[in-house]
């Protein structure tokens, strides 16, 4: 669930070996790595060891991926992440002016995603006024740098410009991806989906949730590094999600119901299929117990996160929701959030803090909560 496509700019300094770790680790982490090499890299580091820890063929000026006929815009098309390291003075000079002549610098070019640059180089080179200019310009055009290490240097002398820790960039990295790890070591349970009320032998009352905001908060969650239990409703009624809930409750420090869980339930269960010959048919309804209120009044410090759905007046009865359930947050949606793979949302917690998000796929307003969560709990 971690995985991202993330290009690897390779420039040629001599800190070049060091970027072997960097793409090892990142593709141990489960992403999808691709190394684009300039000339001058492929004399330091052969692009064989980058093909053999990405596992996928290196971009170089000899080598574009597959059939593409505009190979460094299809290379960048999807990636999440443009890392260059270690950055030259002398790419980064071409960089600040725009400049693309080769495959690395044309598809930095092209890039949209976020970009960051690990600059390595001799400290004087490094604290050239010309070089300070063009990291100001990168940086002003949106990229994020890394600030070379002061040590002992390759030429042999000290100063700034050495190549930093990897482990340093991967937070980095984690950073922009929003791979933070915030909620690590938190167990939560994420019900998603819409329960199913038995009408008879073959019939149920069932309702239009689609499932995917419990998904995608099961994803985010998971990425911020919690320990997920994820139950889907629509294997329940309502009883029977309370008896699962309960199963894992004590253990866990975050419930969050996404489930659209049925306020109703058939007053007595035909044990046979009801026969259709009658031209009207009533069937009594009788209220269900009310499953968040109920873990409200059973927990010992677990953190409560409600949804409401409402077709007006959202906020208010989101509020009105948030207070007589004992929930910790709510997050209140339109109807048009139903089954759609975006959603808007406003954020409501006990202490009166009001957050709007926009219309936003499902997975980001996901990760927008966890952010919330891990928040309010680490205080
Ligand atoms: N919920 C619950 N138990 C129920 C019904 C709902 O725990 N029996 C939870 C849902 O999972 C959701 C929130 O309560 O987190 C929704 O509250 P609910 O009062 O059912 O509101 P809606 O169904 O959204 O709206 P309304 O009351 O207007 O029907």
């Amino acid at each position: 669930m971690r995985g991202k496509k993330i290009i690897v700019g390779v420039t040629g300094g001599i800190a070049c070996y060091k970027a072997v770790g960097l793409v090892s680790f990142l593709k141990k982490s489960g992403h999808d790595v691709q190394v684009v090499m300039t000339e001058n890299a492929a004399r330091f580091v052969a692009p064989l060891t980058f093909r053999a820890v990405s596992r996928r063929p290196v971009c170089s000026e000899a080598f574009a991926p597959g059939d593409a006929p505009v190979p460094h815009i299809a290379l960048v098309e999807d990636a999440a992440l443009f890392v260059l390291a270690p950055a030259t003075a002398n790419t980064i000079a071409k960089l600040a002016n725009g400049l693309a002549d080769n495959i690395l610098t044309t598809s930095f070019l092209a890039a949209q995603c976020p970009k960051l640059l690990v600059p390595a180089m001799n400290a004087n080179m490094y604290a050239n006024k010309l070089t300070q200019i063009n990291l100001q310009k990168l940086r002003d055009s949106g990229c994020v740098l890394i600030e070379p290490e002061t040590g002992y240097l390759a030429c042999g002398t000290q100063g700034t410009g050495r190549y930093p820790d990897n482990q340093v960039i991967v937070r980095k990295i984690d950073e922009l991806l929003g791979l933070t790890e915030k909620l690590r070591g938190k167990k939560i349970l994420i019900t998603g989906g819409g329960t199913r009320e038995p009408l008879d032998s073959v019939r149920v009352l069932a309702n239009n949730s689609s499932g995917k905001m419990g998904l995608a908060l099961a994803e985010a969650a998971e990425q911020a590094g919690a320990d997920v239990v994820y139950i889907d409703a629509s294997a329940y009624d309502v009883q029977g999600l309370q008896e699962k809930i309960a199963e894992h409750f004590a253990a866990v420090d975050v419930l969050i119901m996404a489930a659209a869980v049925a306020d109703y339930r058939a007053a007595r269960v035909s044990p046979v299929k009801i026969k259709s010959g009658q031209e009207r048919l009533t069937i009594e309804l009788t209220k269900t117990a009310d499953l968040l209120k109920y873990f409200a009044g059973q927990r010992k410090g677990q953190y409560l996160v409600g949804f409401a759905l409402e077709s007006t007046a959202l906020r208010e009865n989101a509020e009105k929701k948030l207070k007589e359930k004992g929930l910790d947050l709510i997050v209140a949606n339109a109807v048009s959030a139903l089954g759609s793979n975006e959603s808007t949302a406003i954020l409501l917690d006990k202490h009166g803090k009001i957050e709007t998000l926009e219309l936003l796929p499902k997975i980001k307003v996901a990760e927008k909560i966890m952010e919330r969560i891990a928040a309010d709990m680490h205080g």
